[in-house]
């Protein structure tokens, strides 16, 4: 049992609403605010393909439009074999909101592995450069 075991689980379930019917890739991912709550998310895609949105940003968007500052973790859960990190965009936007936080990655038969942005986002442009 870990303690990210909840976070997973959300980011499963989470997943089953993924609108992917263009990449068929579907994506659930479930931010903790400090707080306590877990926010999930799916990606959501359209004919546009151009205007997805991802599951991680989704999650994000959520937390901040509910009034949270503050979050301790991330996790990101598709059905391949190779876990999926993060795509650039929600690097940028993870990295702004929650900073150095562990970024745990999973997949639907258990395997999961934890990065922490550090790793994933080594050198951000971010409000420390304005
Ligand atoms: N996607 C995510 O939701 N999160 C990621 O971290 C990687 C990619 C989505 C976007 C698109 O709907 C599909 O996966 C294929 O790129």
């Amino acid at each position: 049992m870990s303690e990210f075991d909840v976070l997973i689980a959300t980011a499963k379930r989470a997943r089953e609403n993924a609108h992917a019917a263009y990449s068929n890739f579907r994506v659930g991912a479930a931010l903790r605010a400090t707080s306590g709550r877990i926010f999930g998310g799916c990606n959501v895609e359209n004919a546009t393909y151009g205007l997805t949105m991802c599951a991680e940003r989704v999650a994000i968007f959520k937390a901040i439009s509910e009034g949270e500052r503050g979050f301790d973790a991330i996790a990101v859960v598709t059905d391949t074999d190779s876990l999926t990190p993060p795509c650039g965009a929600c690097r940028q936007l993870i990295w702004e909101f929650c900073g150095d936080i562990p970024v745990i990655l999973s997949n639907l038969k258990g395997k999961s592995e934890t990065l922490r942005m550090r790793e994933l986002f080594p050198k951000p442009f971010d409000a420390s450069n304005l």
